[in-house]
């Protein structure tokens, strides 16, 4: 680090912690021992006092690209300085319509409509609202039943915590949505312990959805939403033909079917989405993250034509969906984005998660025997570590892993409870990989 960058870092420390209330965080520990990050490029991040703290989760599974990559960072700044707003409704700017065509193009099949939206959050909440409007429009208004899924997180908006499944999401927040129902979760340790990828175990509770459209009437649902891994709960990759007879079950009584893709988009799992790598077409997918590489604000909703189509009727001078937010489609996003996309394709980043899939698997079972390590479950370039919990303090190790990891080995990782989430920049090396699994080693044996 140079003298006037350590100064500049310096400049930055805060000293009143106490205005900001941190999001997702337990704020009196960080308000006694910060985590503060003032840099970063590529694998890395940097500290105010210099140390140089790897990135084992991508940000927060967002910088696929890496950090602050030179592309999309001089991207940003052309775009500041050309256009710095265009409004979204009734006028729009050009970017916008390119990146949509190049996120259409990336996904499957006839999803070739993008809502765009600004978080994983509004992504979602956007998908439940389109779904509910489109068999509005169809004369089919009695559907207006949404289906999540136990441990589900699809971000934090009424519905994305009405359909999520993540009790502590939940609790205190009220009755929600009405009309929502969840499908069981799949993880069973008994069946599916230290499997690599999809567990053989578990498609038969797609069938859960049968006995939930007997009870309350197919004609009454609107749409099914999962996430193709659950990521937020502590990785849960689908079993192995669960989404095809999800898929299957929602065909036979006309049920819209969403992936929420905001964590397996863009790579995460070798494909630009998780849909291709399952060869499962839903109608809907949720994105966002690493859409720009986490250097922008972004999230979207990719939708199927006949959605689409069925909106575009009426007098033409009528807006068809009462639906947006002042920053879709954002100049500064849209910017950021297609230079993210082209350093997905020139870099082939998708590729390079799906060649390094089977050596980060290797890599994260090595943990399996350590003391206290009840399950790994690697997946792409993601995995999930369940500890044990201490006794009475659930949690408790998971929490300290992740403070330690960052003050003394350098690395960030996500603790959710008891359970680490990995889950690198696309750009890893198998240095880097071997590095993050053995930091992860000797903190597990630190907290035993
Ligand atoms: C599957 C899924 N959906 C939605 C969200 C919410 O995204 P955001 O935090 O951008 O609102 C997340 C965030 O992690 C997610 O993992």
């Amino acid at each position: 680090m140079s003298q006037a960058q350590r100064s500049s870092a310096a400049a930055t420390v805060p000293n009143d912690l106490e205005s900001f209330w941190l999001p997702f965080t337990a704020n009196r520990a960080f308000k006694k021992s910060p985590r503060l990050i003032v840099r970063a490029k590529d694998m890395y991040y940097y500290t105010a006092d210099g140390r140089a703290v790897i990135d084992a989760a991508a940000g927060m599974w967002c910088t696929n690209a890496g950090h602050n990559r030179d592309p999309i960072v001089a991207a940003i700044q052309r775009q500041a300085a050309e256009l710095d707003y265009a409004p979204g409704f009734q006028f729009s700017h050009p970017k916008a319509f390119e990146l949509a065509s190049r996120i259409a193009a990336l996904a499957p099949a006839d999803l070739d409509h993008v809502f765009f939206v600004n978080s994983g959050s509004e992504a979602v909440d956007t998908a439940l609202k389109i779904a509910l409007a489109y068999h509005n429009v169809r004369g089919e208004a009695a559907r207006t039943r949404l289906i999540g899924r136990e441990r589900g997180y699809h971000g934090v908006g009424f519905g994305g915590t009405s359909v999520g499944g993540i009790v502590a999401n939940r609790r205190h927040f009220g009755a929600m949505l009405a009309g929502v129902d969840h499908l069981p979760h799949t993880y069973n340790r008994e069946q599916q312990a230290f499997t690599k990828g999809e567990p053989e175990w578990g498609a038969h509770l797609a069938d859960e959805l049968e006995r939930i459209a007997a009870l309350h009437d197919p004609s009454t649902i609107a749409a099914v939403i999962v996430e193709p891994m659950a990521g937020s709960t502590g990785v849960l990759p689908a079993p192995k033909g669960y989404l095809p007879r999800l898929r299957a079950i929602c065909d036979k009584y006309g049920i819209l079917l969403v992936f929420d893709e905001v964590i397996t988009g863009f790579g995460r799992l070798g494909y630009a989405f998780a849909a291709e790598r399952y060869g499962v077409v839903p109608d809907m997918i949720t994105f966002a993250k690493g859409v720009t590489s986490g250097s922008v604000p972004m999230g979207g909703v990719l939708v199927r034509k006949p959605i689409y189509d069925a909106f575009m009727r009426g007098p033409q001078h009528m807006v068809e969906l009462f639906h947006g937010y002042t920053y879709s489609a954002h100049p500064l996003a849209c910017a950021a984005g297609l230079a993210t996309l082209d350093l997905y394709r020139d870099e082939k980043l998708f590729e390079r998660a799906k060649a390094l899939e089977g050596k980060w698997a290797d890599a994260a079972m090595g943990l399996k025997g350590l003391p206290g390590v009840l399950d790994i479950r690697p997946i792409g370039l993601v995995v999930g570590i369940d500890l044990a919990s201490r006794p009475d303090a659930v949690g408790q190790r998971g929490f300290e892993i992740m403070d330690r990891a960052f003050h003394q080995e350098n690395m960030t990782l996500r603790a959710v409870g008891d359970t680490l989430a990995l889950t690198p920049p696309l750009i890893v090396t198998e240095a880097q990989i071997g590095e993050m699994f053995d930091k992860v080693g000797k903190l597990i044996r630190a907290v035993a």
